[in-house]
């Protein structure tokens, strides 16, 4: 196991649907332009849900999905949002390969599921916000920012 890199750590705890969906609203109003983010945390925890709190903040009108078969969805909100789901990468080289490096350093925000499947090609600034289960409509949400 590698160890994580130094991180400032805040913590949400979430009961709803509702709840995650107003996290990732808070949450998108601290960040910047050039952003990125990877959502961790298993099948049907809230990644998407997350996300579509992000999409709120940034004042996107069009519904947010999961971009299971597409990999990338691009929307136009205050900045624009790329939201990846990497769950049907099958090696790390591939993510290179969808040409995502203008979005990773360009005016928008990323957001990335299952960002697992791109192995190292993240940047070390990205944000790392992990999503636990507890119970059927407990979410534990953290959020950790490389110092
Ligand atoms: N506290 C909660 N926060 C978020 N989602 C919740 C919560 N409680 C129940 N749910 C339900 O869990 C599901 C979360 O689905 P979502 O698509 O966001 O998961 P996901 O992590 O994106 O999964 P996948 O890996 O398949 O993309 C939704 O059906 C939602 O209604
Ligand atoms: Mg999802």
């Amino acid at each position: 196991m590698t160890p994580s890199l130094p991180a400032r750590t805040r913590v949400w705890v979430s009961e709803s649907p509702e709840d995650t969906r107003a996290a990732g609203s808070q949450f998108a109003k601290t960040l910047r332009p050039g952003d990125v983010v990877a959502l961790h945390g298993p099948l049907g925890a809230g990644k998407t849900v997350f996300t579509q709190g992000m999409a709120l903040a940034l004042n996107i009108q069009e519904p947010v999905t999961s971009p299971t078969f597409t990999l990338i969805a691009e929307y136009e909100g205050s900045m624009p949002l790329y939201h990846m789901d990497l769950y049907r990468l099958a090696a790390p080289e591939e993510f290179v390969w969808l040409g995502v490096e203008e979005m990773l350093n360009g005016k928008g925000i990323t957001v990335v599921e299952w960002s697992e499947r791109a192995g190292k090609e993240l940047p070390k600034r990205t944000i790392q916000v992990h999503i636990e289960l507890r119970g059927n409509t407990g979410r534990t949400i953290r959020i950790e920012r490389p110092l």
